[in-house]
C-alpha cells in the first residue's frame, strides 16, 4: 500500500467544507492507503495567535478527527508538533530552497495582501515545512485541494533538488485532488471558511443549521415562488449535490424549474440531507469533548507511530547529508 499524508491547520472549528472537501475522502482513502493524518500546529503558528486558543482548536481537531471516522486502527492520527522532526528536516530543505521559489506561490502573495501587518518569515517557509510534513513519512500520495497544487509542486521540486545533490532518499509524492473542488459558503460566492462567515460547524445542531441555511443566498434572479429558477447557478443546489439523495435532487430541479416549489422548501430539504449527514458526527465529537483521556491515548500513540517513521528517515538524511559525524559514533 502507498503511504499518504495529509493535515489540517488548526485555526478554527471545523467545518462543513473541510469536511466535503478534505475529511470525507480521508475516511475513504483509509482502507487503500498507509495514512498519516496530521493536525498541523506549527502551520497555524503563522499568523498571528492566541497560545490558549492554539491548544483548544487542536483538541477540538482531534475530537472533529475521530467524529468524522478516522480510525486510529487503520490510520496514523498525529500533531505535527509533537514529531519536531519535521522542523528539523525543514531546516536542511530550506538550505536546499531558493528564496524566489518561495517569493512565487500564490498563497504567499495573498498572505503579503491579507495580513500586510505580520508578513513572517515562517509566511514564506510555510510551503517548505509542508514539503517535510510530507516526505518525512516518504508518502506517495497526498490529497489536497486545488488552492495546495503550488505547494506540492514546489515540494517535488524540492525533492529533485534533494536527490541531485544528495542522493535517493524521497519518493516524489502526487496531489489527489478529491471529487469535490471548491465548496461555496453561504453567501454564495467565496470558498467555504470560518473567517467570511459563511461556513456550517460540524457541531452545530439541526436549528443552528436552519438559521443558517434559511439566510443563504439562492438564485439572485429568483425573487418570488412563482419565479422559475436556476438550480445550476443555486449554490443551494450545489450543496443538495453533495448531500441529497438523486431523488430528493431531482425534486429541486424540476420545481425550482417549474416554479412550483420555493425556496424556503428546497431549503427545509438541504437542512434535512446536512442535519442527517452531521448529527453522527456531532454526536460522537461531543462524545469525545468530554473524554479527553480517551482522545490523549489515541494522539499519543500515533504522535509515537509517526515519530518512529520520522526517526527512520532521519536516519538515512543524516547519512546523505553529512551529519553522521563518525568521529562522534553512532547517531
Ligand atoms: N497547507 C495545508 C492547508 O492549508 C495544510 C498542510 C500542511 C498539509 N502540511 C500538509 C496538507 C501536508 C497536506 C500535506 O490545507
Amino acid at each position: 500500500m502507498k503511504r499518504l499524508f495529509s493535515g489540517v491547520k488548526p485555526t478554527g472549528d471545523l467545518h462543513l467544507g473541510n469536511y466535503l472537501g478534505a475529511i470525507k475522502q480521508w475516511v475513504e482513502m483509509q482502507d487503500g492507503y498507509e495514512a498519516i493524518y496530521g493536525i498541523v500546529d506549527y502551520h497555524a503558528m503563522t499568523a498571528t495567535y492566541d497560545p490558549k486558543e492554539l491548544e483548544e482548536y487542536v483538541f477540538k481537531c482531534c475530537c472533529n478527527y475521530l467524529a468524522c471516522g478516522l480510525d486510529p486502527e487503520k490510520s496514523i492520527l498525529m500533531i505535527q508538533s509533537q514529531v519536531p522532526l519535521h522542523t528539523e528536516l525543514t531546516w536542511f530543505l530550506n538550505c536546499l530552497t531558493p528564496v524566489s521559489w518561495l517569493e512565487r506561490v500564490p498563497t504567499f502573495k495573498d498572505k503579503v495582501q491579507q495580513q500586510a501587518d505580520n508578513i513572517n518569515l515562517g509566511l514564506l517557509d510555510y510551503p517548505v515545512l509542508m514539503a517535510a510534513d510530507i516526505i518525512i513519512y516518504k508518502a506517495e500520495v497526498v490529497p489536497v485541494g486545488e488552492d495546495q497544487l503550488p505547494h506540492l509542486e514546489l515540494a517535488r521540486e524540492i525533492i529533485r533538488r534533494f536527490t541531485s545533490q544528495f542522493g535517493e532518499v524521497f519518493p516524489e509524492p502526487q496531489a489527489i485532488m478529491g471529487k469535490v473542488r471548491r465548496i461555496k459558503g453561504l453567501d454564495g460566492s467565496e470558498k467555504m471558511g470560518k473567517s467570511l462567515n459563511n461556513c456550517i460547524y460540524l457541531y452545530e445542531t439541526k436549528e443552528e443549521i436552519w438559521a443558517k441555511i434559511s439566510k443563504a443566498v439562492t438564485d439572485p434572479a429568483r425573487i418570488k415562488k412563482s419565479d422559475p429558477g436556476n438550480p445550476d447557478i443555486c449554490n443551494i443546489f450545489s450543496l443538495h449535490k453533495m448531500l441529497s439523495t438523486q431523488e430528493v435532487q431531482d425534486k429541486v430541479v424540476e420545481g425550482c424549474r417549474g416554479a412550483t416549489i420555493g425556496c424556503i422548501e428546497c431549503k427545509r430539504w438541504l437542512t434535512d440531507a446536512m442535519d442527517e449527514e452531521l448529527s453522527p458526527i456531532r454526536e460522537k465529537y461531543f462524545y469525545y469533548m468530554e473524554r479527553p483521556e480517551e482522545v490523549s491515548e489515541i494522539f499519543t500513540d500515533g504522535n509515537k507511530k509517526a515519530a518512529a517513521l520520522a526517526e527512520q528517515t532521519m536516519q538515512e538524511v543524516y547519512g546523505k547529508i553529512g551529519l553522521k559525524y563518525k568521529f562522534l559514533g553512532k547517531r
